[in-house]
């Protein structure tokens, strides 16, 4: 028999399927996206309760700018009232992150994410991670180019490039890899989501759309994962 897996101790999620949501009840995408962020609250709350302690989401990617302006403006404009909210997660003792290419949301976001993460970083719950304007490729780009210009300042030698270095050019710099990787909406692929982090990270595919997404389901998913057997490239004793 094997032995039971712990609790993950970092949870991601994609939360995919709100488009679909929608469309089945003749409802306009963004109506999907408002829904996904009601959920999201939900899976949040519960997730600290099940204490978990690092949780990523992935909210909008960075392929996700090349949908329609409306519906781009839609999702912000969800952004802009959940960081309204913000005084509310410092009661709920969540430490948020925001992670991605700030640099391309706009100013008024980039001052309201400030506030939040400072606001809450002392905070002892669940710490959040939310994906924003985030890409895989992209953030290995980012610490590449932080890396690079180490080494023309001369603060580093090529041979002291290692994976320490490069965990800590990246935007979860501090946090645990990714244990349980969750994907709604019936998609079996990785979307550009942390693709350093996920490196060993088990997968949970489940054809329920977002907006369907529920704390038991939650709690399948890590039901689940007790039940994998990881072996990081190992054998079992
Ligand atoms: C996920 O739902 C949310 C974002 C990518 C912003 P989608 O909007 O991708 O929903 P589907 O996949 O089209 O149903
Ligand atoms: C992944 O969903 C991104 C988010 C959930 C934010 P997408 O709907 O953008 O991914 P693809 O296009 O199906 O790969
Ligand atoms: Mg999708």
């Amino acid at each position: 028999m094997t032995q039971p897996q712990a609790l993950p101790n970092h949870v991601g999620i994609i939360m995919d399927g709100n488009g679909r949501w929608a469309t089945a009840r003749g409802l306009s995408r963004n109506r999907g996206h408002q829904k996904g962020a009601e959920v999201f609250g939900q899976i949040v709350r519960h997730a600290q309760k099940r204490g978990i302690p690092y949780l990523t989401v992935y909210a909008f990617s960075t392929e996700n700018w090349n949908r329609p302006p409306e519906e781009v403006g839609g999702i912000m404009n969800l952004l802009r009232s959940y960081l309204r909210d913000a005084d509310k997660y410092r009661k709920e003792n969540v430490a948020v992150s925001v992670i991605g290419d700030k640099s391309r949301l706009d100013v008024d976001l980039v001052e309201m994410i400030a506030k939040l993460e400072e606001g809450s970083r002392h905070n002892t719950g669940i710490h959040l991670n939310i994906g924003l304007s985030y890409g895989g490729r992209d953030e290995l780009v980012h610490a590449a180019r932080q890396i690079a210009a180490m080494a023309q300042a001369g603060s580093i030698s090529p041979q002291e490039v290692d994976h320490s270095l490069v965990e800590r050019c990246l935007y979860t710099a501090g946090q645990p890899d990714v244990d349980l990787i969750i994907r709604t909406g019936g998609e079996q692929r990785v979307s550009n989501f942390l693709l350093w982090q996920g490196a060993y990270a088990e997968f949970y595919f489940t054809p329920t759309l977002w907006p369907d997404f529920t704390p038991a389901d939650f709690d399948a998913a890590l039901e689940e994962y007790s039940r994998r057997e990881r072996r990081m490239g190992g054998i079992l004793p």
